[in-house]
């Protein structure tokens, strides 16, 4: 990762500075989707924001990622399970390791608060070297199955449950 980058929890006062980013780097996907910002506001109004971190240079944010509180069942239980949506570098920043960055340091702040899984859907080239795998993401029902929704075991030496069911939190459903 650049060097004087750094990572960090995201705090009250960075939230228009997070926006730009996520508005940023979305409309330069090209799909003109905007709603990321609306959702991440939305996630943490509702208390549903479990980790959400910046990347930080020369104190200016250049990225952003969130984890959300999911309801997940697996093998019949419930278990505490973190969705990672959105994750955004400013367009100008990107390709320099900084996604992998705030993704890596989100797994880490999940796996020290206890959280079980954690799911995303998003490109299946990306996320497979974060540990994330369609296959184990196929075990659960969710309206998103599909090889773009992929999960991971955040204890890599717990066994994978047979089934189950993953919903993401209420924000995403009111997500115009
Ligand atoms: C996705 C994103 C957060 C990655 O951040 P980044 O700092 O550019 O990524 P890194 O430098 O850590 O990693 C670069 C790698 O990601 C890949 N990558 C970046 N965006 C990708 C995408 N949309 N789909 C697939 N791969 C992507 C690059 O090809 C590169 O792969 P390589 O390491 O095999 O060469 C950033 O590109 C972004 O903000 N994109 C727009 C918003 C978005 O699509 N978010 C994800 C929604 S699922």
């Amino acid at each position: 990762m650049r060097e004087g980058l750094v990572i960090r929890p995201a705090r009250a006062e960075d939230c228009d500075a997070i926006d730009g980013v996520i508005r940023a780097a979305f409309a330069a996907t090209g799909f003109g989707h905007q709603g990321e910002a609306e959702l991440m506001r939305m996630l943490k109004a509702d208390g549903d924001a479990m980790v959400s971190l910046v990347a930080a240079a020369d104190r200016a944010i250049v990225g952003h990622v969130l984890f959300s509180r999911m309801d997940v069942e697996a093998d019949g239980r419930a278990i505490t399970a973190a969705g990672l949506a959105p994750v955004s570098v400013a367009p100008a920043q990107q390709g320099q390791g900084i996604g992998d960055a705030l993704i890596r340091a989100g797994l880490r702040d999940l796996r020290e608060q206890g959280v079980a899984m954690s799911f995303v859907l998003g490109h299946e080239t990306y996320y497979p070297r974060f540990g994330y795998s369609p296959d184990l993401a196929a075990r659960f029902a969710s309206p998103f199955a599909g090889r773009h929704f992929m999960a991971m075991m955040l204890d890599s030496d717990a066994s994978w449950p047979q089934g189950g069911r993953a919903d993401y939190a209420p924000a995403f459903g009111r997500l115009g």
